[in-house]
């Protein structure tokens, strides 16, 4: 089950469903993946050698706090990646 929606920016397009660990995710047209999950309450993206829980950070592309696997690439930084209809994004553990 999602979240209450916790976008601010104005919706624009159809929605269409991508997923995160197993789970159905909506998502709109132009959003980045970390768009989506923060939207629908999804914070934890990673998990680093140290077992700590890591997500958005800088949410511009330089810290690669945010990097998951996308479709099976690891080292994906969920900030920069457009998010696109049957994508499949998991947590990464470690380096990838
Ligand atoms: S949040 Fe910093 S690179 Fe994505």
């Amino acid at each position: 089950m999602n979240a209450p929606d916790r976008r601010i920016r104005k919706k624009t397009g159809d929605s269409f469903l991508f997923e995160f660990e197993g789970r159905s995710i909506t998502a709109w047209p132009g959003e980045t993946v970390a768009a989506a999950l923060i939207a629908s309450g999804h914070y934890n993206l990673r998990t680093a050698e140290d077992q700590s829980n890591r997500g958005l950070f800088c949410g511009i592309g330089m810290c690669w706090e945010c990097r998951c696997v996308v479709d099976g690439n690891p080292n994906t930084r969920a900030c920069m990646t457009e998010v696109k209809p049957g994508m499949i994004v998991r947590r990464q553990h470690g380096v990838g």
